[in-house]
């Protein structure tokens, strides 16, 4: 095969190109889930459990199958059976789910049935006729339930405990100690589509319009529900209004499948946004205590960092949040521990850095707090603490330029004369002043996709691959690596992403999904031009004729010699020769075990933030936030710059906003609805800054992508409460930061 090099100009990698769906979406072209319509749909609502442990003793469903226009009512006795059972795991990242399979009610929230009508009205209306009577049992839902256990792992695998150097012997030596406990609530996803469904059955065959981010992942779980071929399922997931990790799997949807089964008609069912508050699943609340030994000159000998969480009394999903100590600052000793508590309510489980978020905000409290006990600017006292090689493995990082993300956020900041206590600043109206940072680090994934690549004899190229857009720009990145692959103009390139019958491109999770559907789409670009190549160099009547040896570029549709560009022809011109009308190329791409096992793979940050706090109201506004990452090779600045800031935003949002009050009698969400349930409105968003920080890596994949999508929250909230303190001298160590911590 012919050595085949591309130039870095004229690529449309590393362009701000605005979205590819931007117009569509803003004029309301864009066809979400639960804008379908198909021929006879009928409209499905979930009555919802408002006990959080017991069972169903009565529903009145005559009294909802008698109200006009209700067509059928879905509850266990009558629910088309399934080929597995809802708590059956076997299919890869499933949990367990609540489909009607008996009278039990393991949360509040839970479905208990399905009214399904001709009109969305009367399918609301028929749910509330089904009047429930429960009956109840005592509930447990905070993170103080007997009987701890300590899980073996914790997230999707990671082992709970892990140990390096001798952390007492740390401590003991220490001339700086510090122990410290925070709390972090429990947060439930509010992406602003719901989950919804438009399911359809032809005989075997179904076809599904849903929001995922994992369509294969959805197909197979729901091909194994329904005993069914995963071909004969078509999901179409072209737009998502946000996932944020609540959409990698397959959902409450199902029962919308169900329900269409039942009765034999296209079936609509969309979640309230209370109803996002049951089975969706969430973010656990954490409390964690850290204990940090550090020597005289600031130097730390010690991190301890344990972690209590809760998952639900049926099924495990432990917020990892410890695994950020292994990987961000130097210590000869480390250990990470965690204990869990079973609790009545929904399955925690993936919400955006799941871990990381949670835990960064401890870790970065806890660094805070022994930077002020050792009197050393908490900048300067990560640089002493900045670890050059992965602290509990002792490996390389394939590329680290957190250094230049602290020096780049703190010259943009203005960090430099900031005055070691707190208290020491106000502005013109008397609003305390204060300054704080936090390091970003979330780990490079990669999973595994494939793509499929063709140039055709008109000149364009046509790319496709079961991709999935949350929003976060991902039809308009993969088009600009697709281009770059084939050497033509993103113009040129018709992609075709969020749909089943495409190439499994994996999922849009971990922040890897631009790598690894990136990177199998490069390769097929890259196979297509090589096979384009080989007509060319073998063809005595090409100007590229024997060619193969020195190497040909592809650039602007054209094929030319490495060594004399004015030597070439057009990829038209060499199909039209071949008698074909287009070459192809497959593509896949992979996490590589060798690189995983030789260096450490982390994408890097540093988030500075201002707040003013009101000296006797204490009320908070974060005022400036300033972050500075290193992710790698960037496709797109303009999607990644935002990626960061709604990153940061979130962050902000878990240092001062979000919470669900849970009642503690009945376990039941106190503000499950966007009035109480606080998210930061255009209002708390200060003035933010991402800075891109240049980064090349040679190791972590193949085309040198660490992604952004998580990292932009590790960091913020930590530095906002170091904010805090800086400006009130309260050290704040439960979140969100509420007023009564100034009283
Ligand atoms: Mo992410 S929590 O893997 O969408």
């Amino acid at each position: 095969m012919s050595d085949v090099q591309r130039m870095r100009h004229g690529s449309s990698i590393g362009l701000p190109v605005t979205r590819r769906d931007g117009h569509d979406k803003v004029t309301g072209q864009a066809r979400f889930a639960a804008d379908n319509h198909p021929t006879g749909m009928l409209y499905a609502v979930l009555a919802t459990s408002r006990i959080a442990r017991g069972r169903v003793a009565f529903l009145d469903v005559a009294a909802a199958r008698a109200h006009v226009g209700v067509v059928e009512v879905m509850v266990p006795g009558n629910r088309p059976a399934l080929a597995i059972h809802p708590d059956d795991k076997s299919v890869p990242f499933s949990f367990k789910m609540d489909l009607l399979q008996d009278d039990r009610v393991r949360y509040a929230g839970q479905s208990i049935a399905v009214v399904i009508a001709e009109t969305l009205e009367a399918a609301t209306e028929g749910a509330a006729l089904l009047a429930p009577r429960y009956a109840a049992e005592a509930v447990e839902v905070t993170l103080d339930a007997p009987g701890a256990f300590v899980p073996e792992t914790v997230g999707v695998g990671a082992p709970a405990e892990q140990r390096h150097g001798d952390v007492e012997a740390g401590l003991d030596h220490a001339a700086h100690r510090i122990e410290t406990t925070y709390e972090t609530p429990l947060q439930f996803h509010n992406a602003m589509e719901p989950h919804g469904i438009v399911a359809a059955w032809d005989g075997d065959a179904l076809s599904i319009d849903m929001p995922t981010q994992g369509l294969a992942l959805t197909q197979m779980r729901i091909a194994a529900f329904f005993g069914i071929r995963m071909e004969d399922i078509h999901i179409r997931s072209p737009f998502i209004g946000g996932g944020f990790g609540s959409k990698l799997l397959a959902g409450p949807q199902v029962l919308g499948i169900l329900a269409a089964k039942l009765v034999g008609r296209p079936v609509k069912l969309v979640l309230t946004r209370a109803q996002m508050y049951g089975p969706v699943t969430h973010r656990s609340a954490t409390r964690q205590s850290l204990r940090l030994g550090a020597a005289a000159d600031g130097q730390l000998t010690a991190i301890d960092h344990h972690v209590r969480t809760a998952t639900s009394r049926h099924d495990d999903f432990l917020e990892p949040s410890g695994g950020i100590s292994h990987s961000l600052y130097a210590s000869p000793a480390i250990a990470t521990t965690a204990d869990a508590v079973r609790l009545d309510t929904g399955t925690p489980g993936f919400m955006r850095g799941p871990g990381e978020a949670s835990g960064s905000i401890a870790l970065e409290s806890a660094m805070d707090e022994m930077a002020a006990a050792c009197g050393i600017d908490p900048l300067e006292f990560r640089l002493r603490n900045y670890a050059e090689v992965e602290p509990i493995t002792g490996k390389p990082f394939s590329s680290k330029a957190l250094r230049d993300c602290y020096a780049q956020g703190a010259t943009t900041f203005g960090w430099a004369g900031r005055p070691l206590a707190p208290r020491q600043m106000r502005d013109a109206d008397g609003l305390l002043v204060g300054w704080g940072l936090g390091t970003a680090i979330f780990p490079a994934m990669m999973f595994q996709a494939e793509a499929r690549a063709v140039l055709r004899r008109d000149g364009t190229g046509l790319v496709e691959a079961g991709i999935h857009d949350m929003g976060q720009g991902a039809w308009t990145a993969f088009a600009q690596i697709a281009a770059d692959s084939l050497g033509l103009d993103i113009d040129q390139v018709e992609f075709r992403g969020g749909r089943s019958d495409l190439p499994n491109a994996g999922i849009a999770g971990g922040s890897g999904h631009t790598a690894t559907a990136g990177g199998a789409i490069h390769a097929a670009g890259g196979q297509a031009i090589a096979r384009l190549t080989e007509l060319a160099v073998a063809d005595p009547r090409s100007p590229l004729f024997g060619a193969g040896n020195v190497g040909v570029v592809a650039r602007d549709g054209r094929l030319v010699r490495w060594d004399d560009e004015s030597r070439g022809e057009t990829y038209g011109d060499i199909l039209a020769r071949a008698g074909l009308d287009m070459v192809e190329g497959q593509g896949s791409a992979a996490a590589d075990q060798a690189t995983a096992e030789q260096y450490s793979l982390h994408a890097h940050g540093a988030v500075f933030a201002e707040v003013k706090v009101d000296p006797e109201l204490g009320q908070v506004r974060v005022t400036r936030l300033v972050g500075a990452f290193a992710a790698g090779r960037i496709i797109n600045p303009r999607m990644v710059r935002s990626q960061y800031y709604g990153g940061m935003i979130w962050g902000l949002s878990f240092a001062l906003h979000e919470h669900a009050a849970m009642d503690v009698r009945t376990g039941r969400v106190m503000n499950a609805d966007l009035a109480e349930y606080r998210v930061p409105v255009n209002a708390d968003v200060p003035s933010v800054e991402a800075i891109l920080v240049e980064e090349e890596d040679p190791h972590v994949n193949a085309l040198g992508i660490k992604g952004v999508g998580e990292i932009g929250i590790t960091g913020t909230a930590g530095a906002i409460a170091n904010a805090v303190w800086h400006a009130t001298g309260v050290r704040v160590r439960k979140f969100p930061i509420a007023l009564e911590a100034f009283s």
